[in-house]
């Protein structure tokens, strides 16, 4: 059975969460022909771990945040990125860090290491993709390679790969997502009469919002995947500062219980629609949306994608667009996907 060495950058929750699964079932992906082991390990609070024979991961799961790999054998109190991302027996890195919307770092160098070096990278960074997308696939090409990144539309929920191969048949003309759990939770609490404040509030209190919701109530959260969706799914070029980008800060209570009155919905949405000239155009905005929108009965935290085709009207995915567990899940469909790439290269 193939084995795939994995170096997991970051280990914080996503990394984790896919080191707990690994560790909990080692045989999970038996059926699929091929089981993961983990050599190496870097994190800004634990440093860096290379074990060419594998890491024990229950162990270094024990580890309480604020220690550190240096003392093991192979560890070290530098995350030594680089070093670890070029020359540790690596076939796949798995990068979940931080990413600044601006630059995409660090995440992009992580990336731009691994390709160039002919490692394959599943991400579930939004930054390189939405920023460096077709650098980084064309530098994944040009290497052997492939570049995966699922996670950064909608965590777990499959919306790339499952319209690139199976809705390659329709002709998509436009794709309009809910695609932040925060703000959606937030407009649903104030139909239930709630402030936005106290929403916002209650966000926090369940662990939705972060300290600071303005990413996710400011829109540019969604910008970076409309940007990724235009780019990926109907062949556009853009940045994410082209995407027009209102968030849901100005919607009032009189403004829900009025659109309530007209049986509508307020969502946040994120949209990229082809014109008839063929020009993609992308947009972040609320919109009362009339109840029988495909969107429109998505409540809770939960994410959602609607493509308008040709042949089936509107098709529609939702499911969650967060969560640990859930992310590294996209990590795991992601390593699937390399090893169909290494299948139809011949190369297991
Ligand atoms: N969690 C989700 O629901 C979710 C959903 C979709 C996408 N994502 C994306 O997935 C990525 C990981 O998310 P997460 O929830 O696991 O975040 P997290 O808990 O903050 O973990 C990120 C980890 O990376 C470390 N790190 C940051 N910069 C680093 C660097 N230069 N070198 C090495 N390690 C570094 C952090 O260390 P410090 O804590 O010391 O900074 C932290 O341990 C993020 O890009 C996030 O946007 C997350």
């Amino acid at each position: 059975m193939k084995t795939y060495n994995l170096a997991l950058i970051g280990f914080g929750g996503v990394n984790r969460a896919l080191a707990q699964l690994i560790a909990d079932d080692p045989s999970r992906f038996a059926a699929l022909g091929f089981e993961l082991r983990v050599v190496a390990i870097t994190d800004l609070a634990f440093g860096s771990l290379v074990q060419g024979g594998g890491i024990n991961l229950a162990d270094v799961l024990s580890m309480p945040r604020g220690s550190s790999f240096e003392g093991l054998a192979g560890g070290s109190s530098d995350p030594r990125n680089e070093q670890v991302i070029k020359d540790s027996p690596a076939d796949i890195i798995v990068e979940a860090t931080f990413t600044s919307p601006v630059d995409g770092e660090p995440a992009v160098s992580h990336v731009r290491w691994a390709l160039g070096t002919g490692k394959h990278v599943v991400t579930t960074n939004k930054g390189p993709v939405a920023l460096f997308g077709r650098e980084l696939t064309d530098l994944a090409r040009r290497n052997g390679v492939t570049f995966e990144y699922e996670g950064a539309v909608m965590s777990g929920t499959p919306v790339i790969r499952l319209a690139k191969k199976l809705l390659g048949g329709l002709e998509l003309s436009a794709v309009q997502g809910i695609l932040n759990g925060t703000s959606n939770y937030v407009l649903g609490r104030m139909e239930n009469g709630l402030t936005l404040d106290k929403a916002i509030a209650e966000a926090q209190a369940l662990g939705y919002a972060e300290a600071d919701p303005t990413a996710d109530l400011g829109g540019s959260d969604v910008r970076l995947k409309v940007a990724i969706l235009a780019n990926e799914l109907l062949g556009a070029n853009l940045q994410p500062t082209e995407v027009e980008t209102t968030g849901i800060q100005g919607i009032s209570s009189d403004d829900v219980a009025d659109a309530l009155a007209h049986g509508k919905h307020w969502k946040l949405i994120g949209e990229a629609r082809r014109d008839s000239d063929g020009r993609v155009a992308a947009s972040v905005r609320p919109v009362a949306l009339t109840a029988d929108h495909p969107l429109a009965g998505i409540t809770g935290a939960t994410n959602a994608v609607s493509f308008s085709t040709d042949l089936l009207g509107a098709y529609t995915v939702s499911g969650p667009g967060a969560g640990r567990v859930e992310t590294a899940y996209a990590l795991i469909s992601d390593i699937i996907a390399v090893d169909q790439f290494e299948k139809v290269a011949n190369r297991v």
